[in-house]
This record gives C-alpha cells, sequence and structure tokens, in this order.
C-alpha cells in the first residue's frame, strides 16, 4: 500500500507555549500506526528546530517546514534555506500551498525550483496543487490542476517523482468549511493519477501518495481517507486541536 499521510499545517497560528501545549498533548496520545501510516507536523519556522526535538523518536511522527526558498544559500533576508532544514532534522517541506501561490505570488516556474532543490537536499517535497473556485465553477479543474502538475513537477525523473508527495487542496475548500464531496475528492485524486502515470509511468503513479486538503475534519476524514485514491490528509484549521487531529490520524487507512 501507499504510504498513508495526516499532515497538519499550523499555518501562521499559535505562540510557542501554545504550540508546545499542542506538541505535548499529540505526545501524550498513543498511536498505533503501522508501517504505512505517517504524521507530518508542519510548524511554523521559529518552531522547526523544538518540534523535531519533541518528537524524535515518536514512531512515525515527522517534522516538516511550510515553505523554503528556491536559493541554496545567500543575501535572501527573512527566507529560509534546505540546507537549514536539513541542518534541523527536517524531513518534509510544504511546497506551493495556495497561500504562497494567492499572496505571496509564486508562480509555477518558482515552485518547480523549490521542488528540484529540496529533492537535491534529500527533503520530501509536499507539493500543493488546487484549482479556485472559478475554474471549478466552470469545471475546468482537470486542465488547470494538470498544468499545475506539469509546470511544476515535469523537469523530474521517474525516480525523482518517487520522492513526492501531492496535495490536492481545491482553494474554495481550504479554511471555508465547504469541503469537497469525497466523490469529488477521489475524481481529481484518479485524474491526478492518470496524469502521473502518463508522464512518470504507472508504477511511480501507484507508489505516489496523494492528499486531500480543505476543510478536513474528524467528522470527514474516514470518509475522505476511505477513497481507493486518497491517501490521507493535509490538515489546517482541524489540526490546531489535539483531539480533532488526533482522530483524522485514526482515520487513516
Ligand atoms: P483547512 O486548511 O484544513 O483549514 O481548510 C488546509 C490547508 O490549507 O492546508
Amino acid at each position: 500500500m501507499r504510504q498513508q499521510i495526516a499532515a497538519a499545517n499550523w499555518k501562521m497560528n499559535l505562540t510557542f507555549s501554545q504550540a508546545d501545549a499542542l506538541l505535548q498533548q499529540l505526545k501524550a496520545t498513543s498511536f498505533q500506526l503501522t508501517e504505512q501510516q505517517q504524521v507530518l507536523l508542519a510548524v511554523p519556522a521559529p518552531y522547526l528546530q523544538y518540534a523535531v526535538q519533541q518528537l524524535a523518536g515518536i514512531h512515525g511522527f515527522q517534522v516538516a517546514a511550510q515553505n523554503c526558498y528556491a536559493q541554496k544559500s545567500g543575501a535572501f533576508t527573512g527566507e529560509t534555506s534546505l540546507e537549514m532544514l536539513v541542518s534541523l532534522g527536517v524531513t518534509h517541506v510544504i511546497i506551493g500551498h495556495s497561500e504562497r501561490r494567492e499572496i505571496f505570488g509564486e508562480s509555477n516556474e518558482l515552485l518547480a525550483q523549490k521542488v528540484s532543490l529540496a529533492l537535491e537536499y534529500g527533503v520530501t517535497p509536499v507539493f500543493c496543487c488546487g484549482e479556485p473556485l472559478p475554474i471549478r465553477e466552470a469545471n475546468t479543474q482537470n486542465a488547470f490542476v494538470a498544468e499545475q502538475l506539469k509546470e511544476s513537477l515535469y523537469q523530474l525523473t521517474a525516480e525523482q517523482m518517487q520522492q513526492v508527495v501531492i496535495a490536492y487542496e481545491p482553494i474554495w475548500a481550504i479554511g471555508t468549511g465547504k469541503t469537497a464531496t469525497s466523490l469529488q475528492a477521489q475524481e481529481m485524486h484518479a485524474f491526478i493519477r492518470s496524469e502521473l502515470a502518463t508522464q512518470f509511468g504507472a508504477v511511480v503513479a501507484d507508489h505516489t501518495t496523494i492528499l486531500y486538503g480543505g476543510s478536513v475534519k474528524a467528522a470527514n476524514a474516514v470518509e475522505l481517507f476511505q477513497q481507493p485514491d486518497v491517501d490521507g490528509g493535509l490538515v489546517g484549521g482541524a489540526s490546531l486541536i489535539a483531539t480533532e487531529f488526533a482522530a483524522i490520524i485514526r482515520a487513516l487507512k
């Protein structure tokens, strides 16, 4: 079976003491994760080192960054390099979240550079794609997402692609309480997998973990995660509440 992942995206939330309290609550909860199941915590950059220390030795838990820069090092005030992330023990990085695309103007081209550089450093990209509402209303979401994949991932070799996790996050479902139906999620995930099969071959497509994101909560996680092509979730709001996120972790296949 493909890797099944519950990924928390804390975004720009929580003071350090609140973040610590949430980490301690999760640490105090027992999860019997299988070899196929994994939990990622994408914490704010200032808490990365602390989170890595706190989660060291906790089976199946790893720390992710929410962003990285597309250059190796140098005069890029305020940015975080992949080398820095590696030096802290961070294993994953979210790349191309719709908030980065929309608020910070990150282009498919820039995201392609970030994905390639992350792989060069051995950091797993959690690459986000997904359409805004007008595109969904025009029923052109498949072409839109196909373009995002093409422009940011198709520079990779099949071998590199095996290291990438994809998160499909329809923008109209993020933070809105409006979840895609499990059928909408399944349809898009199957489409993404078929595109990957065409570009990278069936074996790579079959092994690629594709997460769903957008108002995932304890109440809908089981149904979403039961879909054959949905391999877990990227969770914003609900990941800030330990009991909610714990239930989402338990909903993994
Ligand atoms: P949400 O956010 O779960 O709050 O909708 C998901 C995300 O943006 O990754």
